[in-house]
């Protein structure tokens, strides 16, 4: 099979939903008399958090959604950040609340993120969402996970009785990404750095997600014959010419593809559903907040 085939394509699937969330957006506005609205806010100028919040804040509007963004300077105090996210947390307007992470060393993550409405947190981060995940309670699901299993579900149907391998225990991916799994009846397996024979473990799974942040280290040889591979690294290595970089992920994209059934590129592959899934967070957030009746199972 050429390589070509196998290739899931998240940029496409991505797109798909975004016209899909539109739809709902625009029908959310003439029930609602307003438009559902996304506020971000950032502290400090990283300059990939800066990329990441002016495409979120471009997609919101060509979605039909409002986009509310509250840019604070780096040395912003911890009392005044809270400040704006109580704020947030009462203004009628805003159905999702998104503090881009990571905040400035002086502030404490846990606390910002406790303080942000669990009915507007469409990031899924909030410890009220955690737990409602965990409990197969509706709330809200992160937005790098549950892109995931929408591409696996789209792929392969149903996922029920496959052994999933999850590298990675962040809060953000690995942990909610092996809560999803558990819900589509996988046998989950959670490695990281410490896992003992890691290739071992990896070459058991019908599905592999690498989320660990260690450039193109999942090799073909660790793969079973005709795995789904879902690669969530995002990582800069130096490129072929001096000076340039390029993006790979943790997955060796080409002995990979070698070996796997399926398999997301580094880009375009799991990295634009993350601001889709958003934005879907946000319109169901608004039709609940409204009280209003969405199937957001066809979302
Ligand atoms: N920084 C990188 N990705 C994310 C994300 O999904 N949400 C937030 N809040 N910050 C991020």
């Amino acid at each position: 099979m050429s390589t070509d085939s196998k290739i899931i394509d998240g940029k496409a699937f991505a797109e798909g939903l975004r016209t899909r969330i539109a739809v709902v957006a625009a029908d959310f506005e003439a029930k609602a008399g307003r438009k559902a609205g996304l506020a971000v806010v950032l502290v400090g100028e990283d300059p990939a958090s800066q990329v990441y919040v002016r495409n979120k804040g471009k997609q919101t509007v060509a979605a039909g959604m409002e986009s509310f963004e509250h840019k604070l300077p780096a040395d912003t105090s911890e009392a005044d950040l809270l400040a704006v996210v109580e704020r947030l947390n009462a203004d009628p307007a805003v159905d999702g609340i998104l503090v881009q992470l990571p905040l400035p060393a002086h502030m404490n993550e846990q606390k910002v993120i406790a303080t942000i409405n669990p009915d507007k947190d469409v990031d899924g981060f909030h410890v009220v969402n955690v737990g409602r995940l965990a409990t197969g309670l509706p709330g809200f699901v992160p937005c790098t996970p549950l892109g995931c299993v929408m591409l696996l579900k789209d792929r392969l149907g149903s996922l029920s009785g496959l052994d999933a391998v999850v590298i990675g225990r962040s809060n953000i991916v690995g942990k909610p990404m092996a809560q999803l799994l558990i819900a589509e009846s996988c046998t989950v397996t959670v490695a990281h750095s410490r896992t003992k024979d890691l290739p071992e473990v990896v070459r058991r799974a019908d599905i592999v997600v690498a989320a660990v942040g260690r450039p193109e280290m999942v090799k073909g040889d660790w793969l079973k014959p005709g795995a789904t591979v879902i690669d969530v690294g995002i990582n800069r290595v130096p490129g072929a010419e001096e000076g340039k970089s390029r993006l790979v992920g943790d997955v060796d994209f080409a002995s990979a593809a070698e070996v796997a059934g399926a398999i997301t590129p580094v880009p375009g592959g799991v990295g634009p559903m993350t601001i889709a899934v958003l934005l879907r967070n946000t319109v169901v957030a608004a039709h609940r907040n409204a009280g209003l009746v969405l199937d957001e199972s066809a979302l």
